[in-house]
């Protein structure tokens, strides 16, 4: 699978442009803030329904504008396909796939996979829980769509128990056969997810251990850890006990919602103990192991956009990323650089066609 062609017009920063792309490598080349992470963020787009980088919607239109369009042009098992993604403001998002809008967005994911590496990706590191447990399910969602279906159900259950939690604290009331009705329903899809959480991570972790390996000359040993309530004790008995407290803080405070998983290196949290280059190591062979984990459960080699990558590594990870893409593991390639010329020198050495955008 690859994208032939990218139209865009007013996607941030960008007015209107017209890619035509290798099958192989892409790169993009210009100075700091010219667009070139943006163009990535429009790619990412097409196959997500959504911005890696800005979670609300409208702030994607380029200021001063109404409406911003996506269109881009695949072929995927020799076929042709068409992506549009427009958003006109006050107006509901549209996706189309050869002309054909989705009844819903989550029929998509999945469909054109994608790797994205950034140097964004540190929050993963550095931030809560919300941002691991979202890379997870991204992973598994673009293999499951029972997953991704059955995710969305959750949070939607789960709004409405908060919503009754609040409703019950407002009116000094409570009813609890109004209240299991929503425990029932999210204890069905908590039970699945958790499972698939577990069953993922059981595929996953020895496929990033081994990305690990080679990224950092396989010195220290790394673990995925799945943290979760529903590990010691079931979800009934769960929502039972934390019951008092969730109608003081009128929300849902247990369940598969509070999942984390623990980026350990040599025993350890990353977070506290890992170093610059450990970290950056850590991030990559996550996203690498992703790459592979598509790849392995579908067959299809996702797209993968590698964001000022080599700015961010040293020499020996530059050459080791660029072995591995030279060996005919990857598919497509997008490469952002401020260094036009290191580029160059870099791509010249794998022996790929490659063409070199300057924005
Ligand atoms: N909705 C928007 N409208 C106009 N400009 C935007 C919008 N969103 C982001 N930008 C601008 O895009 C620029 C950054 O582009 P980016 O792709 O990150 O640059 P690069 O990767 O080439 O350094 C920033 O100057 C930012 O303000
Ligand atoms: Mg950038």
């Amino acid at each position: 699978m690859y994208l032939q062609k990218l139209s865009l017009m007013n996607f941030k920063n960008l007015t209107q442009h017209v890619f035509e792309f290798k099958d192989k490598i892409n790169c993009f080349v210009g100075n700091n803030g010219v667009g070139k992470t943006n163009v990535l963020d429009a790619i990412y787009y097409l196959s997500f329904s959504k911005s890696y980088f800005n979670s609300v919607a409208i702030q994607n239109i380029r200021h001063g504008e109404e409406f911003f369009m996506l269109e881009g042009s695949y072929v995927l098992e020799g076929r042709d396909e068409i992506i549009l993604c427009s958003l006109k403001k006050g107006q509901k998002k549209i996706v189309k796939r050869n002309g054909k809008s989705y009844d819903k967005f989550s029929e998509h994911i999945g469909k054109f996979p994608l790797v994205i590496i950034s140097p964004a990706d540190r929050d993963l590191i550095v931030e809560g829980s919300e941002t691991r447990r979202k890379f997870m399910d991204s992973v598994i969602s673009q293999q499951n769509q029972l997953y991704l279906k059955t995710l969305i159900a959750y949070n939607k259950i789960l709004v409405q128990r908060n919503a009754l939690l609040k409703y019950f604290a407002a009116n000094r009331t409570f009813d609890a056969v109004n209240l299991e009705v929503y425990n029932q329903q999210l204890i069905w899809y908590g039970g699945i997810i958790h499972r698939e959480r577990k069953d993922f991570l059981e595929v996953f972790t020895p496929i990033f251990e081994e990305r690990y390996k080679t990224i950092s000359e396989g010195k220290e040993e790394v673990n995925l850890v799945y943290k979760s309530q529903l590990l010691d004790v079931g979800f009934p008995q769960l929502l039972n006990e934390s019951l008092a407290k969730d109608k003081v803080l009128q929300y849902t405070s247990a369940g598969v919602h509070k999942d984390d998983l623990v980026f350990e290196i040599g025993g350890y949290p990353i977070k506290k103990l890992g170093s610059q280059g450990q970290q950056k190591s850590y991030l990559i062979a996550l996203k690498l192991a992703q790459f592979d984990f598509i790849k392995k459960q579908s067959n299809v080699l996702p797209i993968l956009l590698l964001d000022d990558v080599f700015d961010k590594l040293d020499e020996n990870r530059v050459s080791q990323l660029i072995s591995l893409v030279n060996n005919d593991q990857f598919g497509q390639l997008f490469i952002t650089d401020t260094n036009a010329k290191r580029t160059e020198e870099v791509i010249k050495r794998i022996n790929k066609s490659y063409k070199i955008f300057e924005l």
